[in-house]
């Protein structure tokens, strides 16, 4: 057992990771295919002396190459990379493409052969997979394409590829999982490609597959050396503050390090191995503590327990914090605009600006979207922030409030039609719709290159302006209105 794996499970052994869900817990699995026994969460407890000594032995002057990252790397040190790991110049993309093709052409029956070869050769393998989730089909088949269809795309496809490396850290895949998955994967090729599979196929593939599982542990290893797979974060406040919307702080048990504006995924025990991404609310604190903005969506796993069945001293896990819309390393004015807890990393980036050394003064404005003055979960605080600083101007904005005494209607065509910001830096954050459409109508005064959001999905989905339709939000959104 590894580093990783004593640690969890001595917290998950002394109730420090305890919820009201002890029933259902019992007997699920972790990442990496754990199971905690069900004797062991006979409800919630409060953190022991135990734990307090592990958080602080892991808080210590360590840093954040921590022990578990350390155990991890060497771990996995001991099986070395392959020659060709990050190189994809010697592969035969085109044969590899045509190929694909076949698989593509019957994912049901391609499916079927994949798993029954890798759970056939690799028993442990058979428990880090779940049993349904159809949302991560559709990720993993997106996934493959585009690392089949990057195979000739040099130092894009590699830092891709890299990427998916770090990110299976937090699902517990380790170097020795690796030839199980990829002999199956090539077995497969083989099985769907049926008659045209000649010698020179089996080549392009198998350099294929060796390049993207070198650089996949390569990248890990390197990660590992710098960081944990996951962090364990002890709830220290739960504040509910609109119906549906709790603002949690969260002291992670090792350094995060992290930019204002990013976020991380999150789990908790009552959905092991599903994990939610989550805006880091506040610029690194001395401290190290980290707040996130919760909205429960209607029957919504990770939400709905975050913010209806977790409470102070429960823990959660963390992974690790990723995200490109940062602070502006240029002195422009700010305006921002947030609909619901797409204020989260919007305020943590006020933050961060607010935090740096004086430089030249600045204007922030800042819109923030709601539905309802009820829902204006943070106004107290973000007032607040105003009176500490006069350059801080907040504006609140109500879609279904029309008696209300400040700005009604949808955000975008309020943030449109209350200002000139063509000199200013503009941070967007919320619903995909509110996003897409205040960059939109921006974007006619606004030079390209100074709007800044997480990248949206494709489809568009705005609904009609019209009452009823709420700030922009549409149901879709990734981020809660
Ligand atoms: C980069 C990023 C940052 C995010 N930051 C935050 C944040 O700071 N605060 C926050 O509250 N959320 C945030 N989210 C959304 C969050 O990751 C989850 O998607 C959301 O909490 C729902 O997860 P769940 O497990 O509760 O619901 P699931 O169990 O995944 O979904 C249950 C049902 O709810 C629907 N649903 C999912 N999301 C929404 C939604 N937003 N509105 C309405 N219905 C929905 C699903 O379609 C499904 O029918 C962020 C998402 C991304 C991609
Ligand atoms: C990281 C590796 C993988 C993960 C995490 C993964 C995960 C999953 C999950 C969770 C499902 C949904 C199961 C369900 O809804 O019941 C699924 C289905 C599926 N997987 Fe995978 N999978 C992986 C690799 C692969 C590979 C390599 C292939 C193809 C060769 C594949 C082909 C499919 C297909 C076709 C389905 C759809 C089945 C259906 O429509 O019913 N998967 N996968
Ligand atoms: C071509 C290489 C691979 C691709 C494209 C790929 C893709 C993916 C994707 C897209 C996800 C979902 C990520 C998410 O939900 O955020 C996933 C999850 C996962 N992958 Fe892979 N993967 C690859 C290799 C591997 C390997 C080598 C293993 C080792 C066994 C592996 C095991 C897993 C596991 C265990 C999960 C999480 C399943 C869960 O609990 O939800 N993958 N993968």
């Amino acid at each position: 057992m590894s580093g990783c794996e004593t640690r969890v499970v001595a917290i998950a052994l002394d109730g420090a990771f305890a919820d009201h869900s002890a029933d259902r817990r019992a007997g699920q699995q972790y990442p990496g295919g754990r199971t905690r026994p069900a004797s062991q969460f006979s409800g919630r407890q409060p953190a022991t002396a135990e734990t307090d000594e592990l958080l602080k032995s892991q808080l210590s002057a360590e840093g954040p190459a921590s022990a578990i990252a350390k155990t991890e790397s060497a771990a996995d040190a001991n099986e070395p990379l392959p020659p060709n790991a990050g190189q994809s110049a010697d592969i035969d993309a085109q044969r590899i493409k045509e190929s694909f093709g076949y698989l593509m052409a019957d994912a049901q029956s391609a499916m079927e052969y994949f798993y029954a070869q890798l759970f056939a050769t690799s028993a442990e393998a058979r428990a880090m997979f779940p049993l349904c989730m159809s949302q991560q089909r559709q990720r993993l088949f997106a996934a493959l394409c585009r690392v089949v269809g990057s195979l000739d795309g040099g130092e894009a496809s590699r830092a891709y590829v890299a990427e998916l490396g770090r990110d299976h850290r937090k699902f517990g895949v380790r170097d020795k999982h690796h030839p199980a998955f990829f002999d199956a994967l090539l077995a497969t090729a083989r099985h769907c490609a049926g008659r045209a599979w000649t010698p020179e196929t089996a080549s392009a593939w198998r350099a294929a597959l060796d390049y993207v599982s070198a650089t996949m542990r390569a990248a890990a290893a390197a990660d590992a050396a710098a960081r944990p797979a996951w962090w364990v974060g002890e709830i220290v406040a739960h504040e509910v503050r609109a119906p549906s919307v709790a603002v949690l702080t969260i002291r992670p048990d090792q350094p995060l390090e992290y930019a204002a504006g990013q976020y991380l995924p999150v789990q908790v025990s009552r959905w092991p191995r599903v994990w939610r991404s989550f805006s880091i609310a506040c610029a690194p604190r001395p401290s190290g503590l980290i707040d996130l903005h919760i909205r429960a969506v209607p029957g919504g796993l990770v939400s709905n327990a975050l913010v209806h069945h977790l409470a102070t001293g429960d823990t959660v896990l963390l992974g690790p914090p990723k995200g490109v819309m940062t602070a502006p390393g240029t002195d422009r004015d700010l305006l921002c605009v947030a609909g619901g807890t797409g204020l989260a990393p919007i305020k943590a980036i006020v933050d961060s600006v607010l935090a740096a050394p004086a430089g030249p003064p600045r204007k922030i404005t800042l819109f923030v979207g709601a539905r309802r003055e009820e829902d204006l979960y943070d106004l107290a605080a973000l007032r607040a922030l105003e009176s500490a600083h006069p350059s801080v101007h907040v504006i609140p904005v109500l879609s279904e409030q029309p008696g209300f005494g400040g700005l009604t209607g949808m955000l975008p065509d309020v943030v449109r039609g209350n200002g000139l910001f063509s000199n200013a830096e503009v941070y967007i954050c919320g619903p995909d719709a509110m996003v897409r459409r205040t960059a939109l109508l921006l974007a006619a005064d606004v030079p390209a290159g100074h709007i800044h959001h997480d990248p949206l999905p494709d489809t568009p989905d705005f609904p009609a302006a019209g009452p009823g339709t709420g700030a922009g939000q549409a149901a879709t959104a990734p981020q809660g209105g």
